[in-house]
């Protein structure tokens, strides 16, 4: 059984894709995490930035990032080292989107994503889960939430708790500025699948967006 998360950023995919996995006892695979290695990656490597449209196989084999299945969830390794909050600096967020963005990338990671579903049991999120990478997958999920809300969400993650407006504001328009080169790329854009339930979760907690997902999984045979 596979299970797409797709959504904006900041929805809250990647976190309630891990406790969906958890609760089901299957995998979970974080696609964004693996574009944030390949951007992290070529920062690292100083490939300038206005070159990036001209990456091809071969330079982005010798970046290096890997996939590495562990228990209910996949590592992501760059040079052999498995990375953690270094791929989610303001760096790595203001240049990921451009990344995706270009098809030679996506054709390059969509053979690592589909291996990690050939052995099933596996909660995976990302933009194009259910569209691209995953079209018949066993539940499809789109998450939307209020990009203040999301913003708020997101400050709260990184430990900002007192909300001044001007900041939620700002980290907003981070957020959509994201999406809005998510949803234009001419190859996956971010979008709903048609076959997709639409979860809004500006009003819900995390428990009650994790919970209804649970239950669409179970009633779908999980
Ligand atoms: O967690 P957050 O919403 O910040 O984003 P993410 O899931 O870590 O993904 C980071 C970026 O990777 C997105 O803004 C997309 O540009 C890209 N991405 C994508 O194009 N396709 C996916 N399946 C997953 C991520």
């Amino acid at each position: 059984m596979i299970i797409a998360i797709d959504g904006p950023a900041g929805s809250g995919k990647s976190s309630t894709a891990k406790a969906v996995a958890a609760e089901l006892g299957f995998r979970h695979l974080d696609s964004g995490a693996l574009y944030r290695a390949i951007t992290w990656a070529a920062l690292e490597a100083d490939l300038p930035v206005e070159e990036w449209m001209q990456l091809d196989a071969r330079t982005l084999d010798s970046l290096d990032v890997r996939s590495i299945p562990a228990p209910y969830r996949f590592d992501v390794a760059v040079r052999g080292r498995i990375v953690g909050d270094e791929i989610r600096s303001p760096e790595v967020n203001a240049h990921v989107s451009r990344m995706a963005a270009i098809p030679a990338v996506r054709e390059w990671l969509l053979g690592a994503l589909r291996e990690a579903g050939r052995s099933g049991q596996l909660v995976a999120d990302g933009r194009d889960i259910g569209t691209v990478v995953f079209p018949d997958a066993d539940l499809k999920l789109f998450l939307v939430c209020a990009p203040e809300e999301r913003a708020r969400r997101r400050l709260r993650e990184q430990g900002i708790t007192d909300d001044p407006a001007d900041e939620v504001r700002r980290e907003a328009a981070r957020l959509q500025g994201r999406d809005e080169i998510d949803s234009g790329r001419a190859v996956a854009p971010l979008l709903p699948a048609s076959d997709a339930v639409v979860i809004d979760t500006t009003e819900l907690t995390f428990r009650e967006q994790v919970d209804s997902i649970v239950e669409l999984a179970r009633s779908a045979g999980a």
